[in-house]
């Protein structure tokens, strides 16, 4: 069974149809000739839009010249009310900045001392659905409760039954419903020079959130004072300084990186453990592979992580599919010259993680669901050059490692002790949202094992 792929529209359609069409949703908008290109442009009256869908070119911006294309004002814009002058958009000596003091929090063995508050969510998240079971289960939801908790665990040290997290969460989901999909900034013909407006409730939920972030942030800065803060991601970030300057962040920068680590660690993860779930309730066989790996899981270990190998390539395997970000841009910031185009400075460029993962020119059997794949000659050499879920280069993903091992541990307990079956007539249809998600919800059966 080829899992669901959003309709893609005629090669040739006017302006304003596309337009219209990108409001609607940004995957959908877009002709099947993607699928193929290497790069396709796209004009408007104001700028022009390069779509990289080369292996080659992807990585010149990515990995080889990122300073060259930082990330789009265009796109920023969107979500300045919400996450100020956060890691997610600003550009040059700041970023770098805020980057030598966020990484720290996240290496290799920070991991092992944050999986404690992972597993506790992971149980949390299995008692709550194992409480719905013999019903059907709108799962992105679920997945979206779980994936907040382990953020709330791992970065405050707090349950999402918790007070203020409740709030944030709410507000979060709130927030996004008044968000317009965020990269059609990318295509859409609006000069530069044009005010852009906020909805007047996009704002006001981003001022909400905001405030209810500076309380949790004010109540840790004044904990590490008195010496009674948890070692947490908080704690961490809080306490880390930029080893070239000797600075560490504000308190008004502190509260702009939680929210991003908010929004780009429960929304993505969600995204893509919703996917999975569908996937595996799909792929009976992989389903059972992975439950029958995962009866291992009992007790609260990291090194168990490693041996989920096959939950591992599932994960990875939906990530290819439904990658949670499906479309980054960049700007331009001087002329270059890419497969014999002139590209001008100024001109957007989009990374489609959702185009490049199904290029049919690159991936065997590129629509099909096939954990297996990642074992092959091409499976690999894909992976190692069309595989961008978490972007690449200096300006990856900073969660990366943190939602592999999250991810991974989710699917696995979950399907240990449940069996997630489809519903009659409820299949979902990929759209472009803040991430990729479900036009009805993802539905499943759920019955214990
Ligand atoms: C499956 C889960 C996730 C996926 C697919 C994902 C994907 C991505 C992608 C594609 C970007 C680059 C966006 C761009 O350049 O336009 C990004 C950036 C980022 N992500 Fe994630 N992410 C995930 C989970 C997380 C988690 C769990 C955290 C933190 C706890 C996190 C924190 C961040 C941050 C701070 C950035 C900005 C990095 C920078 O610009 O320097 N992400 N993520």
């Amino acid at each position: 069974m080829i899992p669901p792929k959003p309709a893609a529209r005629p090669d040739r359609v006017s302006l304003w149809r596309y337009i219209k069409l990108f409001r609607q949703d940004i995957l959908s908008a877009q002709p099947a000739r993607l699928y193929r290109a290497k790069m396709a442009e796209f004009r408007t009256p104001f700028f022009r839009s390069y779509l990289l869908n080369q292996p080659d070119l992807v990585k010149t911006v990515l990995k080889e010249r990122p300073m060259d294309f930082p990330k789009s004002g265009r796109i920023s814009e969107g979500l300045r009310p919400l996450l100020g002058n956060s890691v997610f958009l600003t550009n040059g000596a700041t970023w770098q900045r805020q980057r030598r003091i966020i990484d720290p929090a996240f290496e290799g063995g920070r991991l092992r001392e944050t999986y404690p508050a992972m597993w506790a969510a992971a149980q949390s998240a299995l008692d709550r659905l194992s409480a719905q079971a013999g019903q059907d289960v709108e799962v992105e939801e679920i997945a979206s409760h779980a994936a907040a908790d382990v953020i709330f665990r791992t970065l405050f040290s707090i349950p999402i039954e918790d007070e203020t997290a409740q709030e944030v969460f709410h507000e979060f989901r709130a927030y996004q419903r008044t968000q317009p999909i965020l990269n059609l900034a990318a295509f859409i013909p609006v000069p530069r020079w044009m005010p852009r407006f906020f909805r007047r409730d996009t704002k006001a939920a981003a001022r909400r959130i905001r405030t209810l972030i500076t309380r949790l942030t004010e109540a840790r800065l004044a904990a590490i004072k008195a010496g009674t803060a948890p070692d947490d991601l908080a704690t961490k970030i809080m306490t880390t300084r930029d080893p070239e300057t000797g600075q560490g962040f504000t308190a008004e920068e502190m509260v702009d990186q939680v929210a991003i680590f908010f929004l780009a660690g429960h929304e993505t993860s969600a995204s893509a453990l919703g996917w999975a779930l569908y996937l595996m309730a799909t792929h009976p066989e992989w389903q059972e592979k992975v439950a029958t790996e995962a009866q291992a899981l009992r007790t609260c270990a990291f090194s168990d992580i490693s041996k989920l190998r096959v939950s591992r390539d599932v994960f990875r395997e939906a990530l290819r599919l439904y990658p949670p970000v499906p479309m980054m841009v960049r700007e331009a910031t001087c002329p270059e010259r890419f497969r014999n185009r002139d590209i001008p400075k100024g001109s957007q460029m989009v990374l489609s993680p959702w185009h490049l993962h199904r290029h049919e020119g690159l991936w065997d059997n590129p629509d099909g669901f096939d954990p297996g794949r990642w074992q092959t000659e091409n499976g690999k050499t894909c992976g190692r050059e069309a595989y961008i879920p978490f972007s690449a280069g200096p300006r990856v993903c900073t969660g990366a490692g943190f939602a592999m091992v999250e991810g991974v541990l989710l699917l696995s307990l979950l399907l240990r002790d449940l069996r997630v079956t489809p519903v009659a007539g409820k299949v979902p249809v990929p759209e472009a949202h803040l991430t990729v998600r479900a036009k009805d919800g993802i539905w499943l059966k759920v019955d214990r094992r």
